[in-house]
């Protein structure tokens, strides 16, 4: 069968290499921070100034001159480039590594950390700079209503009407650098497969949800990414 629509999910075993830790490794980042202290909208409400910090810190670190896209970044660009059918990429991650790595057809579903979000008016901002519970807002002119424009806990992840019609229509579904714990995102290959598309795992190690794969690869991702786009390339 003609490959002509790819999905992929991509987590954040893809910016591990780029100095990103992840979230359930024993040095990840949820073994440093209770979910519900900095990553929940009750978190927010009760604590604003820590989980500015929080967010301040992670987006210092992505700005910095160490953090930059690795191989399997450039790979998944390439692939969305060179591919003559359609090439979607869909990210849990909050960084910009795919985008500064090329990657034009892309969906955050949980949200960017260069962005801020309004909670009144729902408006955008693009940010750089460290925030602060006082900061006021620009369209509503109050301090306390700006916050994370990430999808925390409890809340609804963005982009899953397209997302859904997107796993119905393709042929091809690559699942990169995710565990499997977070759902929706973990059930997207059950979509995929229902749609009779081929699934297949490239991960440093078997996911959760290794089992629902027809295919898995396993190694880091700079290597296998690589590897298997060049391999999708050869044959087309
Ligand atoms: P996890 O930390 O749960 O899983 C990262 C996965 O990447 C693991 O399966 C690792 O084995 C794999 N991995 C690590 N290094 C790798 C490498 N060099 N190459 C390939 N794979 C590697 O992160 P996610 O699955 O992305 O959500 O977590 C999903 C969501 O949980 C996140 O988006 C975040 C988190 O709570 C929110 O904050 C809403």
């Amino acid at each position: 069968m003609a490959i002509e629509s790819i999905v992929i999910l991509t987590g954040a075993g893809v910016s591990a290499e780029s100095g990103i830790r992840t979230f359930r490794a024993t040095d990840g980042l949820w073994e440093d921070h209770k979910i519900e202290d900095v990553a929940t909208p009750e978190a927010f409400d009760r604590n604003p100034r820590l989980v500015h910090s929080f967010y301040n810190e992670r987006r210092k670190q992505l700005l910095s001159a160490e953090v930059r896209p690795n191989p399997a970044h450039h790979a998944l660009a390439k692939l969305e480039k060179e591919f003559p059918g359609k090439v979607l990429l869909i990210t849990q991650n909050i960084d910009n590594l795919h985008e500064r790595a090329g990657s034009n057809n892309l969906i955050h579903m949980h949200g960017e950390l260069l962005n801020l979000r309004c909670r009144e008016s729902g408006v955008i901002y693009r940010v750089e700079e460290e925030t602060q519970p006082e900061d006021l807002c620009q369209c509503c002119g109050s301090s306390g209503n700006l916050r994370p424009d990430i999808v925390w806990f409890g809340e609804l992840p963005m982009s899953m009407e397209r997302i859904y019609t997107e796993l119905e229509q393709c042929d091809l579904f690559i699942s990169i650098g995710t565990s499997g714990n977070v759902y929706p995102a973990a059930g997207f290959v059950e979509i995929a497969n229902d749609t009779g598309a081929l699934t297949v795992e490239l991960n440093l190690e078997p996911s959760k949800v290794k089992s629902a794969f027809h295919q898995g690869f396993y190694g880091p991702a700079s290597e296998v990414v690589t590897e298997f786009v060049a391999d999708i390339l050869k044959q087309v």
